[in-house]
Order: structure tokens, then C-alpha cells, then sequence
């Protein structure tokens, strides 16, 4: 077989940068300004170019099924990741294209096949970010009700996805959640033994599965200094398990010429005219149901939530951002997926300017 070239995520750069949420309306952020993201294919396959061509390291959807209500009913429309990453693939050339999939959702033989096939679509740039849920309502559309026991059953859909690839001949399964007869996948993945994996999770138990079954946790964080932290208790976690996981996180960007300009915009359109109803309800169903933040994010941070769903916010000029990129690298993460409110709109200031003072930090090559 021909060999493929590394996957970004395991590129030269120190500090690692994708682009999250591309593919669901509004982005991360709960806004009624005219400007919030809609989605369209086109929308996306725009800030896909600008990511690829600006050498950035991945494209990362969100996975949503339904939405938040409120006067936008936010994410209510968002691309289906598989499907949404082997359009992309065929029209980028360098990035790696995640797919964020729902373990009790997608039958782990259908999601070997779906992500070798993007891994082929791509030339070994695919990724797979694996969540195990949190919002009944969705599971509710599938029929299926929020287990007891989500990280068990993602280490065993994991494994079949593994041995579908490594197997050279048809294999049955009896597990606790699966029991399969004669399993077969071809072709497997490019990426050998598969492609990148992460975690997106925060608790204890995700923390636990990413240290054993992935190459990279992605999670939030509330301060950089939180952050170093949540950096060491994976860190250990995965010494315990005689592995290494590096850990990405998630921020939302406003990134303009003058401070007050970027602040004035952060309270506008995280403020001002955020979709209340609907945070309100993305909030009230976050804390009931997922684990994905510390308790202090909902009580004190009401605006990251419109923001960013709740994210760190990187808000100011270019020099500023590269400043607390900076620390959050110095803490300890290997990168971050970033969202913005108009991404085809910012992505190019933000490629343009900040990217030169990372370089110039020596987080980035070029
Ligand atoms: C950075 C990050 C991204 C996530 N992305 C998604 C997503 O796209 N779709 C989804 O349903 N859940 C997503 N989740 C939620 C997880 O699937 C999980 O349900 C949640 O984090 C609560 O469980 P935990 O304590 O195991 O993390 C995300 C969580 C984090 C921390």
C-alpha cells in the first residue's frame, strides 16, 4: 500500500488550530445578529478554503440533531459530520477533516465504514472525535435512552471499529452492548491502525476512555490556570493507562483591530442581541444533563454560553490573542478548535494577523 503522509494533527506546529462548527447555524454562538452564521454548504465550503489554504490543522464539526429554540432555533440546522467531511475532503487538500459521532447513535460497523471512506476520500486526513451525548431530546428523535454505562459501550464500538480494520478475516462480537456475527469492513482506514481519534468529553469516566482509547482528549476549560490543571489530571491519567493523550480545547474569537472594538462587538452580539430564550434553554439543558463544564462556567458565565456554548473567549486584538494562545500552550494544551461568529468574514483577519505573531512565539511554523 502507498504510504500517506502524516495526519496535520501530528504536523510540525507546537500549537495546533481547527476550526469547530462550521457545519451547524450560528456556529457556537446563540445570536440574533443579521450576520450569524447560517451554514449553508456554501458558507462552509468557504471557510473550509480559507482554513485549508491558511495551513490550519483541522476542520471539526459539532454533532446536533435538533435545536435551542429561542427566536433562531439555534442549531436546528447542522450537516451530518460524515457526509459533511467527505464533501469537504474532496475539496481541500491539506487539512484533516474531522467527524464528531455519537456513540449510542451510529452503529460502529456503519461508522468504520463511513471513516474509512472519508479516510480514502482525504488521503489520511481523516479524524474521528467521538462523543458519547448528553441530550435526551435528541436521543429521544432515535428512540434511545441516555445509558448508564456510555463510556463502556464507546471503548467496546471503538474496539470493533479497530479490529473491523485490523482483521483479516470476518470475526464475531459478543460484548456487553454489541453482539455481531461475521464482521467484515473493506478497505480499512489509510491511517494505520486507524485514523486520529479524540474525545470530546469533560468528566471523570470521558477523561478515563480518552486516556485509554485515544490519541487526543478535547475538552473546556473555565481559566487558564483550571486548564493546567485539567492538563495534569489527564496527563496522569493516561501514565496510569502507559499511554500519552494530548489535549485540545475549544475557544470563541473576537479578534479586531482595537480592543474596545472587539469588546463593544462581544457584548453586542453575545449581550445585547444574544437569542436569550434560546440560551436559556442550551443553558438549563447543559447543566441537567452533561457534565461538559465545571458548575462555576454556568453560574458566572452567562455570556460565553451566547458567546461561544459556553467556551473560553479569546476577545481583542490580534497581540492580545496571540497572548493567551500563548498561555493556554504554556498550560499545557497541544491546540484549539475555534469558532467565530461569521467565520468566512474573520477567519481571513484572523489567518492574516495572528498567525504571524504565533509564528513569531514560536507555537507555529508558518
Ligand atoms: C469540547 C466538547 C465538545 C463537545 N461536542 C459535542 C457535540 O458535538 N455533540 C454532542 O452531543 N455532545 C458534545 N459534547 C458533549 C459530550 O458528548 C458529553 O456528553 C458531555 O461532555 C458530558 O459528558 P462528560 O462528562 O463525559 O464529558 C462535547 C463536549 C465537549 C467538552
Amino acid at each position: 500500500m502507498s504510504s500517506v503522509p502524516a495526519h496535520p494533527l501530528h504536523g510540525p506546529n507546537r500549537f495546533k488550530l481547527g476550526v469547530f462548527s462550521t457545519n451547524a447555524d450560528g456556529g457556537l454562538a446563540i445570536t440574533t445578529v443579521p450576520e450569524r452564521w447560517q451554514a449553508s454548504w456554501a458558507d462552509n465550503l468557504a471557510a473550509a478554503r480559507i482554513a485549508d489554504r491558511a495551513g490550519l490543522e483541522f476542520l471539526l464539526p459539532i454533532a446536533r440533531w435538533k435545536g435551542f429554540g429561542g427566536r433562531t432555533h439555534v442549531r436546528e440546522w447542522s450537516f451530518e459530520t460524515f457526509t459533511w467531511a467527505a464533501g469537504l475532503a474532496a475539496a481541500t487538500e491539506r487539512i484533516g477533516l474531522f467527524m464528531t459521532v455519537h456513540v449510542p447513535l451510529v452503529h460502529p460497523v456503519y461508522a468504520a465504514k463511513a471513516l474509512a471512506t472519508v479516510d480514502h476520500v482525504s488521503n489520511g486526513r481523516a479524524g474521528l472525535n467521538i462523543v458519547c451525548g448528553w441530550n435526551p431530546d435528541e436521543f429521544g428523535m432515535f428512540g434511545v435512552t441516555l445509558g448508564d454505562d456510555a463510556y463502556g459501550q464507546a471503548a467496546e464500538w471503538i474496539g470493533i471499529i479497530e479490529r473491523a480494520y485490523a482483521a483479516d478475516a470476518p470475526f464475531d462480537h459478543d460484548g456487553q452492548h454489541y453482539r455481531l456475527k461475521q464482521v467484515v469492513s473493506r478497505p480499512a482506514s489509510l491511517q494505520r491502525p486507524r485514523p486520529v481519534t479524540m474525545n470530546a468529553a469533560f468528566g471523570a469516566p470521558g477523561r478515563d476512555f480518552a486516556a485509554r482509547h485515544c490519541d487526543f482528549l478535547f475538552s473546556t476549560f473555565t481559566d487558564i490556570a483550571d486548564g493546567a490543571r485539567h492538563v495534569a489530571d489527564i496527563a496522569g491519567r493516561a501514565a496510569a493507562a502507559g499511554r500519552e493523550v494530548g489535549i485540545h480545547t475549544v475557544c470563541h474569537v473576537v479578534c479586531r483591530d482595537s480592543q474596545a472594538e472587539a469588546e463593544d462587538y462581544y457584548d453586542r452580539y453575545a449581550v445585547r442581541e444574544a437569542d436569550h430564550a434560546a440560551v436559556d434553554e442550551h443553558m438549563a439543558k447543559k447543566k441537567q444533563f452533561a457534565q461538559s463544564h465545571d458548575d462555576r462556567a454556568f453560574a458566572l458565565y452567562r455570556q460565553r454560553f451566547a458567546g461561544g456554548a459556553g467556551t473560553y473567549p479569546l476577545v481583542g486584538t490580534p497581540a492580545r490573542i496571540a497572548e493567551q494562545i500563548g498561555a493556554i500552550a504554556e498550560a499545557g494544551y497541544a491546540g484549539a478548535a475555534l469558532s467565530f461568529v461569521d467565520y468566512t468574514a474573520e477567519l481571513p483577519f484572523f489567518c492574516d494577523r495572528v498567525l504571524p505573531l504565533l509564528q513569531r512565539a514560536g507555537l507555529r511554523e508558518g
